[in-house]
């Protein structure tokens, strides 16, 4: 292993790469994890110095307050690869933004921006061979932070793991992407945690997830848990509806999460002249638009599912499928947006970074 001293980080370099083994045309979303991760502890109130070393397993007390408590928060992002091979990262302020508030809500210590960012574009340097050419292909990028400190009493921890691991990832969803519109079940509620990117908001969705693929949908558009008439979010993504030629997603609040792609969507669709409402569209408005043929179409957008157009949704028993749509909208969005962040467009809004 070769150890590089910088300034703030230190590298300590994997002897050889598994890239050779990888078979990036057949990829898995998160199965396979590049040469190396970061890390970057914090005790006795003060981050330590982080380090970038060989991608390996770690030892952590039973008692760590991660496994009993879930104190665990993440991000998901990317990084994408231009035509002379530079290496791109979309919005990456927003998800460290993201990140901190999620941290707070946690009662975990906010990560400074000299350990998140400037770990971040080193590892992705670090990395650069692992970003391949071609729009699909991305390297995933999953900052996360564990509390690590031991005991079982229920308090916040006193120590935290600050990580980041990547994973050269292609399409999120393989296939169409039907949904069920939730109807008992919640995923965040007034004064929760939807709103941050907590471990446990996606682990509490995998029992109803399972129960909906059994039924062979592959996401929930969640309701709100008080009357499970507005739709909401789906859990691994914010959703867009198309009535008429109006697109509407719900505005963000406590339940749910502020997705980078959502805003940049919005933003998207403004300056592209389509007509967008940021308010709530109810459970009975979307059945009776799919009823009248007014409902054009559905899309999910979230970092790693991109723009996701979703073929039909079931509501109580019964399923209504939505329109073949030659040159959607959501693939207008989505070409639009990918454009940007593979440096094929103008970036106008100054996103890539
Ligand atoms: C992302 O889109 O990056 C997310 O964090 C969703 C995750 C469940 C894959």
């Amino acid at each position: 292993m070769t150890s590089i001293n910088t300034h703030e980080i230190d590298i300590v370099k994997a002897k050889t790469s598994k890239i050779d083994s990888v078979d990036f045309e057949n990829l898995t979303f998160g199965n396979v994890f590049t040469d190396h991760m970061l890390v970057c502890d914090y005790k006795d109130g003060a981050w330590e110095k982080p380090i970038i070393k060989p991608y390996e397993h770690f030892m952590i007390d039973p008692s760590a307050k991660v496994f009993h408590y879930g104190q665990a928060i993440f991000e998901g992002m990317k990084a994408y690869k231009d035509e002379n091979d530079e290496v791109w990262l979309f919005r990456p302020d927003q998800n460290m933004e993201r990140f901190n508030k999620s941290a707070v809500r946690m009662a975990m210590p906010e990560v400074p921006e000299h350990i998140f960012m400037d770990g971040l574009k080193t590892i992705v340097d670090l990395e650069r061979n692992w970003v391949k050419k071609g729009i699909g292909n991305t390297l995933y990028l999953r900052p996360f932070m564990i509390a690590v400190g031991s005991g079982v009493i229920a308090q916040p921890s006193t120590q935290y793991r600050f990580m980041i691991i990547l994973s050269p990832a292609k399409s999120y969803y393989q296939g169409e992407v039907k949904v069920i519109i939730a109807e008992h079940y919640s995923r965040a509620a007034n004064g929760g945690i939807g709103a941050a990117k907590a471990a446990g908001n996606y682990s509490a969705q995998f029992y109803p997830q399972k129960l909906a693929q059994e039924k062979g949908f592959q996401q929930i558009i969640w309701t709100d848990d008080a009357t499970h008439t507005k739709l909401e979010e789906a859990g691994t993504m914010n959703v867009f509806f198309k009535i008429n030629d109006t697109l509407y997603t719900a505005p963000t609040s406590e339940r749910i999460l502020d997705g980078v792609t959502r805003k940049s969507i919005i933003d998207l669709a403004k300056s592209e002249g389509i007509k967008i409402e940021v308010r709530s569209v109810l459970v009975d408005e979307l059945v009776a638009a799919a009823k009248d043929g007014s409902l054009k179409e559905i899309f999910g957008a979230g970092t790693a599912a991109v723009v996701s157009p979703i073929v039909g949704f079931q509501y109580k028993e019964h399923y209504y499928e939505l329109p073949k749509i030659e040159n959607s909208t959501a693939l207008q969005l989505k070409d639009k947006l990918t454009k940007i962040q593979y440096k094929l467009a103008d970036d106008k809004f100054g996103w890539t970074v």
